[in-house]
């Protein structure tokens, strides 16, 4: 017996998610056919031909410009309740998409905010405007309880995150394999002590993340890192450095 969604919403906002993720796997399995279903930048720039070869990440961002590229259904719920655990009320975002896993960041958000009286804002990112208006109308569909939580901040994130963060309990790396370590060195300084930094698809997507975990892992980096085992990977890191 599978165990029950943990995620507590309205019947309308569940329903959404399901239909949002079912999407999202369509589609990655249409473009990745044999590959389990599951894309990598890294993978598909190596596999890019032609004119598509002189600039792969042009190339790659036309690709996935109508796709959803959602976090696993069972990695949103893993960090619903890891942020109600944790009590996290600022979380970052990158990147947003379609905005499925935003939604449970800003339900998790709603919660931990409503239980502790702690101001809090889930910071999304996302640099197509197309995807960021996508999102903005799921976000609408949910309702207010969600929508309120979000301020979604478009353009590129290298650029979008460089200013006015609070100080942050929660960051995911959702985004492109290369843009992940330059995007925690942005919101490293805001880390409290104790955040949570979560990666996603760092067992097939290791080569790719190669920089970004060689800097969690190196002795003296601050972070305790997990790698938990979810399809793909998931990783855990918890900063804790030994002077702030
Ligand atoms: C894997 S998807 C995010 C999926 C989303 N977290 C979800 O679960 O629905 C990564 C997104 O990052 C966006 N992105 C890529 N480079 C970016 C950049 N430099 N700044 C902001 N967003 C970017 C892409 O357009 C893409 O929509």
């Amino acid at each position: 017996m599978s165990a029950p969604n943990p995620v507590d919403a309205p019947p309308h906002i569940l329903q959404l998610l399901s239909d949002l993720h079912k999407k999202s796997l369509e589609q990655e399995a249409a473009i990745a056919q044999a590959k389990e279903g599951k894309i990598f930048s890294s993978m598909v720039m190596d596999e890019l031909s032609g004119d598509d070869k002189n600039d792969p990440a042009a190339a790659f961002d036309k690709l996935m410009l109508d796709k959803f590229i959602a976090l696993d259904e069972d990695k949103c719920q893993f960090t619903y309740q890891l942020i109600n655990a944790m009590g996290a009320t600022n979380v970052v975002e990158a990147g947003t998409s379609f905005g499925v896993s935003t939604i449970y960041l800003a339900l998790a958000v709603a919660r931990t905010k409503a239980a502790t009286g702690k101001e809090g804002v889930v910071i999304g990112t996302e640099k197509e405007v197309s995807k960021a208006d996508f999102a903005r109308a799921y976000w609408r569909q949910c309702g207010p309880d969600v929508e309120n939580q979000i301020e979604l901040r478009e353009g590129d994130l290298l650029k979008t995150l460089k200013e006015d963060l609070p100080e942050v309990d929660l960051l995911l790396l959702d985004i492109w394999s290369k843009l992940a370590l330059p995007t925690l060195k942005i919101v490293q300084p805001c880390l409290r002590h104790g955040a949570v930094v979560l990666v996603d698809n760092t067992i097939s997507g290791a080569e790719g993340y190669a920089d970004l975990l060689a800097y969690l892992r190196a002795p003296g980096s601050g972070f305790r890192n997990m790698t938990l085992p979810f399809t793909n990977g998931f990783e855990m890191c918890v900063y804790m450095p030994t002077q702030q």
